[in-house]
């Protein structure tokens, strides 16, 4: 049931930092072969030094996923380097923390194009060569905010529940190809994702976990065939309760936002 990781081919995108990066060296510690991309090459390269101490066919590739023709050259060349992909995780994703009124649609469609759009670009791109092995597996990286709706975030919580609904539908469609899709949800894992600019300061309902947390949540996913994985694990009794009175839920979360700006003084 599980996925043997030992000569995995595999592509995780987003693997300068945080997740991705976590993620990529554990995979390659568990004798996968793994091709990392993102924008920043220097912090790319150092990711990919240490994937090469235990995995020495390990890739890098610099790309931007903004770029359409970019991720279709990605999959070729991925292809090229490792004769097939085995694994592909899609994790390279942007936050956008910005209250609703201050959204514009091409932020909107900025955050659209990364988060969803490019991630079902490449899986499209890699998914023949699976369903003629009749095996492979993806990972999609979405959010919790995909299904807890996370205020101030509309334009990335749309991004990330447009990704799990694809994931879903396409994992049934799979059901019998011998391809397997896992989605992810994080909650708040302690990355850069916190810092980045153009983004309201982050309002965390929770403290921050450590990567690791996350990578080993992952790992245990796939060891299992998991159809979901949340992190941590508590997440997925909120999302249930949630889906039980989703107007009790919003209300509850407002309140809860006044309360803590109020102490913020805002
Ligand atoms: N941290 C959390 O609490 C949390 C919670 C829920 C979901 N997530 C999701 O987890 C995933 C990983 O995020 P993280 O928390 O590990 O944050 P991170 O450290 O900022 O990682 C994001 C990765 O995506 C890459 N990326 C962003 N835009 C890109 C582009 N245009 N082209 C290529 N690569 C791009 C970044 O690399 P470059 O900047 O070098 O391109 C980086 O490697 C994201 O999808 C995020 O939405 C995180």
């Amino acid at each position: 049931m599980g996925l043997e990781l030992k000569g995995c081919r595999t592509l995780v995108t987003g693997a300068s930092s945080g997740i991705g990066a976590g993620l990529a060296e554990a995979l390659a510690a568990e004798g996968a072969i793994v091709g990392i991309c993102a924008r920043r090459g220097d912090r790319l390269a150092q990711v990919v030094e240490r994937c090469m101490e235990h995995s020495p066919e390990s890739r890098m590739w610099v790309v931007d996923l903004a770029d359409t023709d970019a991720v279709d050259r990605l999959a070729v060349d991925a292809l090229d380097a490792f004769g097939g992909i085995d694994l592909l995780v899609n994790n390279a994703g942007i936050p956008k923390r910005r209250h609703v009124t201050a959204l514009d649609i091409e932020t909107i469609t900025q955050v659209m194009h990364i988060n969803y759009l490019s991630p079902m670009r490449l899986t499209m791109a890699l998914l023949p060569q699976m369903l003629a092995r009749a095996s492979g597996t993806i990972v999609n990286i979405s959010s919790i905010a995909a299904t807890l709706s996370a205020p101030g975030e509309s334009a990335y919580d749309a991004s990330k529940a447009a990704l799990t609904a694809f994931s879903e539908a396409m994992a049934v469609d799979l059901w019998e190809s011998g391809v397997k899709v896992m989605v992810v949800y994080p909650g708040v894992i302690d990355t850069d994702l916190f810092s980045l600019p153009d983004n309201d300061v982050p309002d965390l309902p929770v403290p921050a976990e450590p990567v690791s947390v996350a990578v080993d949540a992952i790992l245990g996913g796939l060891a299992t065939g998991a159809a979901q994985v949340y992190v941590p694990e508590y997440f997925r009794d909120i999302a249930a309760s949630k889906a039980q009175d989703v107007g009790k839920f919003l209300e509850g979360t407002a309140y809860l936002r006044h309360q803590r700006e109020s102490k913020q003084g805002n």
